[in-house]
């Protein structure tokens, strides 16, 4: 036993200095301390040592184990360093880094969220409805007749079963006052769909947003003032802003909002940013209709609404000519708004 434990020991050491992987290295260590490792069998031998050689017998078990030990760990951290270095082989680490760009919001999500935030403060809230819609929300509540050009295939996307892609985010409207009770003061911005020929200012695919406010006594300079302090917010409170009458099925009287446009180098022009009015008593109608209640009865309430085309808000704010340029992610644009 005595001449054993320094020859496990020598071993041991040999083995492990000649192991060249931590693989390899775990293999040895469980040959020599493992459960059935040399070692630790030579240990369980201590039961027939004389009692007179146990204490010299321990001492050399203890010795042994430890310089065994202290082999694996060095070892162990010896072959690390090796991998790690083979890892960076080639790599100079003393260049500088790469840049990491820092991201940045899209124009569009910038303008849509100051939006919101305007509105919210003035006591909108956010409603929601589907990009998938049917005829009736989006055309017939909203006193669109069959014959009306939006209901025609040349300029709406029509799926097979008869529903669309939402041609404006009014469909909202019809959807919230089917669902709660007045007053109602909501925004809703979204997506929305056209068979547009793609030009400067028009995209198949464009972004909205939508207002309704519904109450008992709801009047015209209401709607005036709302979207006169809206806009003034939003660009500035020497915004020219004018009201333009106009036609919208669902709203009576209609008005078209322009805002005027100021490039540096081009002749200021106004620019559409919105369509808005009276909501039509038709619509009040309508949802009356559907309801069991009389909360929407037309005689009871009265309402504004309008819808603005996002995009054109981002191209008024940075004076962008050209609304493709809002959806081509090219990154040399985008850099500008980082
Ligand atoms: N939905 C109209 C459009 O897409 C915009 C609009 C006009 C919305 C008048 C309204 C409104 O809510 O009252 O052209």
């Amino acid at each position: 036993m005595k001449d054993q434990i320094p020859a496990i020991q020598s071993d041991a050491l040999a083995r492990i200095a000649e192991a060249n992987d931590s693989r390899s290295l775990e293999d040895v260590r469980v040959a020599i301390l493992g459960k059935k490792g040399t070692l630790t069998q030579a240990a369980a031998g201590m039961r027939d040592v004389p009692k007179e050689d146990k204490a010299e017998v321990g001492q050399l078990l203890n010795s042994a184990r430890q310089a065994i030990t202290a082999a694996l760990e060095e070892k162990q951290v010896a072959l690390q360093s090796l991998a790690d270095e083979k890892a960076l082989e080639g790599i100079d680490v003393t260049l500088p880094s790469r840049d990491v760009p820092a991201g940045a919001l899209h124009p569009l999500t910038v303008i849509r969220d100051e939006a919101i935030g305007i509105l919210r403060r003035m006591g909108f809230a956010l409603a929601d409805g589907p990009e998938i819609e049917d005829e009736f929300h989006c055309f017939d509540a909203l006193n669109t007749p069959e014959d009306h050009p939006a209901r025609n295939e040349k300029d709406t996307f029509y799926f097979d079963s008869g529903k669309l892609l939402r041609t404006h985010t009014s469909s909202v409207q019809v959807r919230t006052m089917e669902s709660t009770q007045p007053p109602v003061r909501i925004i809703a911005p979204g997506s929305a769909y056209r068979r547009d020929e793609i030009d400067a200012t028009h995209l198949s695919v464009f972004n909205q947003l939508e207002g309704l406010f519904v109450a008992d006594d709801v009047s015209l300079p209401d709607l005036k003032g709302t979207l006169e302090y809206f806009l003034r917010e939003l660009f500035g409170t020497d915004t020219e802003v004018r009201f333009r009458p106009h036609f919208f099925p669902f709203t009576e009287p209609s008005f078209e909002i322009d805002v005027k446009l100021t490039v540096k180098g081009q002749a200021p022009r106004w620019i559409e940013v919105a369509g808005c009015g009276m909501v039509d008593p038709a619509v009040f109608e309508s949802i009356d209709n559907g309801r069991k209640d009389d909360a929407f009865h037309p005689d009871k309430v009265t309402g504004f609404a309008f819808g603005m085309g996002l995009d054109r808000l981002a191209m008024i704010r940075w004076g962008i000519k050209d609304i493709r340029l809002l959806i081509e992610n090219d990154i040399r644009f985008l850099k500008q708004f980082a």
